[in-house]
C-alpha cells in the first residue's frame, strides 16, 4: 500500500540569464494510500516537476517527500512505484508484449515468470489478442493500453501519471478512465496524476489540488466526493468540472 506526502516542497531552476526560475512554492500534498489524487493547473505552472520530485527524478531545494512515510531520499523500494508519462513511449521495435516486457527484464525476472506476468498484465487491460503487434500496427488507444500495462507489469502499489490520456479522442479517453479505475480498485492502487482537464479530474480524482502558476503554489485542494464510477454526463460531475474550471 502507497501513502505520498510533499512537506513544504520549493524548487527553483537555474537559467543562464538571470535569475533563476522559481517553479515550485511550499507545495504540501498528502495523499493517503489507496486514494486518487489530481494535480491540475495552468500550462507551465510547475505540475510535471512536480510529479517529478515524487518520482524522485528531480530533488527539491526545499522540503522533502516522504513516501510510505519513509523519506524519499531513504526510499529502497522503487519497484513499487511507476511512472506513466505523457507519450507513450512505446519501443518501435518490441512487440507489446516486449514492451511491457521491458520492466520485468530489467529487473532481471525470468522467461518463464516475465512470459505469465506480461499475458497477465494484457488480459488486465484487455489487449491479450495484441500481444504480438507492434506499435505502428495499434490504434492510439491501445497504445495507451500497452503503455499502461507496462506500467502494472512490475505490480506497483503507485502508479504517477502525467496527462497520460490527453492525446486520446474523448470516447477512448473516457474508456481509459474506467480501465484505470478498474484496475486501480483491483490492485489496491494510489495515483497521483497530473492533468489540464477539468472533467477528467473530476471523474478519477477524489482529491484535485488546483496549482497557482509562477511560482507554482497549491491554490484549493477540492474533495470531490462522489461515488464510483462516475458518469461523465451526469449533472453532478458536470456541477464540479464546471466548478474547478472557473477556479483555474
Ligand atoms: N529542467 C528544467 N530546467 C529549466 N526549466 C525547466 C525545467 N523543467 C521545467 N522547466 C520550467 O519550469 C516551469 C514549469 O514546468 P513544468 O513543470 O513542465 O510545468 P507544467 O507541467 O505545469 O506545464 C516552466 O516554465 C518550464 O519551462
Ligand atoms: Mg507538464
Amino acid at each position: 500500500m502507497a501513502s505520498v506526502k510533499v512537506q513544504s516542497v520549493s524548487k527553483w531552476f537555474p537559467r543562464r540569464d538571470g535569475e533563476p526560475l522559481h517553479v515550485l512554492q511550499n507545495i504540501d500534498l498528502d495523499v493517503p494510500e489507496k486514494t486518487i489524487v489530481a494535480i491540475v493547473g495552468a500550462s507551465g505552472c510547475g505540475k510535471s516537476t512536480l510529479l517529478n520530485i515524487i518520482a524522485g527524478l528531480i530533488k527539491p531545494d526545499r522540503g522533502c517527500v516522504f513516501l510510505n512515510g519513509v523519506k524519499a531520499s531513504e526510499f529502497k523500494d522503487w519497484r513499487s512505484m511507476t511512472y506513466m508519462f505523457q507519450e507513450d513511449r512505446l519501443l518501435p521495435w518490441r512487440t507489446a508484449a516486449q514492451n511491457v516486457a521491458f520492466g520485468l527484464e530489467a529487473a532481471g525476472v525470468g522467461r518463464a515468470e516475465r512470459k505469465a506476468r506480461v499475458a497477465e498484465t494484457l488480459e488486465l487491460v484487455g489487449l491479450s489478442q495484441f500481444a504480438k503487434a507492434y506499435p505502428h500496427e495499434l490504434s492510439g488507444g491501445m497504445r495507451s493500453r500497452v503503455a499502461l500495462a507496462r506500467s502494472l507489469v512490475t505490480r506497483p502499489t503507485l502508479l504517477l501519471m502525467d496527462e497520460p490520456f490527453s492525446k486520446l479522442d474523448a470516447t477512448i479517453r473516457s474508456q481509459m478512465h474506467d480501465e484505470v479505475l478498474r484496475i486501480a480498485k483491483l490492485m489496491d492502487m494510489t495515483i497521483v496524476f497530473v492533468t489540464h482537464d477539468a472533467e477528467e479530474a473530476v471523474v478519477l480524482a477524489k482529491q484535485v489540488v488546483v496549482l497557482n502558476p509562477r511560482p507554482g503554489r497549491v491554490r484549493e485542494t477540492r474533495m470531490i466526493d462522489l461515488p464510483y464510477p462516475r458518469d461523465p454526463s451526469a449533472p453532478a460531475v458536470h456541477e464540479q468540472a464546471r466548478a474547478l474550471r472557473q477556479s483555474l
